[in-house]
């Protein structure tokens, strides 16, 4: 499983990394790269905004007509931190000031010079040999004593981007630097991300293997309320029906074969002496073979139970629904149990109110549910009588089973609808029950939209009650 754990987490991370870390760079090389050029252009623009105003600036004062001397602006430039070479029209540099490295003065063409003497302003970029780099303005200087203001020579300004290069520098390694830095905060958050991500599944897909080879009792402890919090309480839920399911099913297994083992030893051994001819009277023999055919029934009453069980429990009961009256219903109910209650000295009586107690059912089985509470009260009283009562309010149509017999203690109700529950074990034999009437009964009932309760005081009697929703439409028919 090791393997396999940490492939998971290994997919799981490497697919967000990869994904995360893509978006970073892409969004941080894109922004990187405009920031860039926004900086780039932005110093460019102004650096050559600076040089030409410089440029008209000495123009101008080399122009005036109280010009200062040649010296004089020389040293102008110097102040100002720029450079300046006055040339002639054959391009030769008359006088300049400024770096030592420009003195060779290759930046002047004859080209530029020939521009500049016909008037137009010449601006250049020019790279030193030592790397330096220059941005330059060239302007005609005219000669305003003349008549036809002359060009006198063209006066190049040029300025070193030493300083803006510097910052450009500085800014891109900053971008560089706070690029690493958010590389490495992506890859952080995408650790992180997928930790909190793939640990849970991990451990899911570990507690749902462990369930799937029956170790029902895995439980898991994500207490998130997120996604993957809900996943987890779904595989909680989902073990704990299991481990219940399993549970019932082994009690029900272990029911099933001890309530088969008893007839089958009373069969074995009574059908035994009765071969083996260990009796002493015809009247003795009888009696045995009344036991056996009594077993034999209990036998065949069983097995049609669990039959009728096992189909409702997969869901395969077929109910026919009908627009049914529980009068008429109970009254056919009453016919066939009358019999063995008269046999046993009791009253059945049927109070019923027969105005509307249409419902949406199945007619046979409600039969069924009712013929088998009544059968139990006959079967679990001695004196007195059996009542049935039908009635409704505006809400619910019900039918009370009411017996003035043994009773069931207040401690056993709870379990009276569980499959094989008996009250008291001894019950059994002396009344031949095999404890699934009941949880059948409920069954049938709840399969069609009803409610079954029961009340009871030991000694004095039981009550059941069975209750339908009211239905209106089409009831009254
Ligand atoms: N009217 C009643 N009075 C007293 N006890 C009852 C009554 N009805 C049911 N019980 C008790 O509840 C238990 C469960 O009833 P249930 O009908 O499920 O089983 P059963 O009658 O024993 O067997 P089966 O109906 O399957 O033949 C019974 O064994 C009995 O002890
Ligand atoms: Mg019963």
């Amino acid at each position: 499983m090791q393997p396999e754990q940490s492939m998971i987490r290994n997919k799981l991370g490497m697919k967000l990394g990869l994904v995360i870390i893509a978006v970073f760079i892409i969004v941080l090389s894109t922004l990187g790269f405009t920031i860039d050029r926004m900086f780039t252009n932005f110093y460019n623009t102004e650096m050559s905004i600076e040089v030409d105003e410089l440029a008209t600036h000495f123009a101008m004062m080399a122009e005036s007509p109280d010009a200062p001397t040649e010296q004089m602006l020389l040293k102008f430039a110097d102040f100002s931190n720029v450079s300046i070479f006055y040339v002639n029209e054959q391009g030769q540099v008359q006088a300049y000031s400024g770096a030592d490295e420009l003195a060779g003065a290759s930046f002047i063409e004859q080209t530029d010079v020939s521009a500049i003497f016909s008037g137009q302003t010449v601006r250049l970029k020019y790279e030193a040999a030592s790397g330096n780099r220059y941005i330059i303005t060239a302007k005609p200087i005219i000669d305003q004593r003349t008549e036809d203001n002359q060009i006198q020579s063209a006066l190049y300004v040029l300025s070193s981007s030493k300083h803006m290069d510097d910052s450009i520098v500085a800014m891109r390694k900053l971008l560089v630097l706070s690029g690493v830095g958010a590389f490495l905060l992506a890859l952080g958050i995408t650790w992180i991300i997928a930790h909190l991500l793939s640990k849970p599944l991990v451990q899911m897909q570990q507690a749902t293997r462990k369930i799937a080879v029956g170790e029902l009792e895995t439980r898991l402890e994500i207490p998130r309320n997120d996604e993957i919090g809900s996943l987890a309480a779904a595989i909680n839920n989902l073990a704990e029906e299991l481990q219940q399911y399993r549970d019932t099913r082994q009690e029900f297994f272990a029911n099933i074969s001890h309530e088969l083992r008893t007839p089958i030893t009373y069969l074995e051994g009574y059908s035994k002496v009765i071969k083996e001819g260990l009796y002493s009277t015809e009247e003795e023999r009888d009696q045995y073979l009344d036991v056996l055919h009594q077993e034999a029934k209990r036998l065949q009453h069983l097995v049609d139970d669990l039959f009728e069980l096992s189909k409702m429990e997969e869901g395969k009961v077929s109910l026919s629904l009908e627009w049914v009256d529980l009068a008429e219903v109970i009254d056919n109910a009453v016919q066939k149990v009358d019999l063995k209650a008269r046999d046993k000295g009791l009253t059945l009586t049927a109070s019923l109110n027969r105005g509307s107690a249409w419902i949406y059912g199945d007619g046979l089985r409600i039969e069924q549910v009712i013929i088998n509470l009544l059968e139990n009260s006959v079967r679990y009283t001695e004196q007195g009588g059996i009542s049935i009562t039908l009635d409704q309010t505006d809400r619910f149509v019900y039918v009370i089973v009411q017996d003035t017999g043994i009773g069931i203690a207040e401690e056993e109700l709870p379990y009276v609808f569980d499959r094989f529950y008996r009250v008291e074990k001894s019950r059994s034999r002396q009344y031949g029950g095999t404890g699934l009437g009941l949880s059948i009964a409920k069954k049938l009932v709840e399969l069609q939209g009803g409610e079954i309760f029961v009340r009871s005081k030991l000694g004095e009697g039981t009550s059941f009650e069975i209750r339908f929703q009211r239905e209106e439409e089409g009831g009254m028919a």
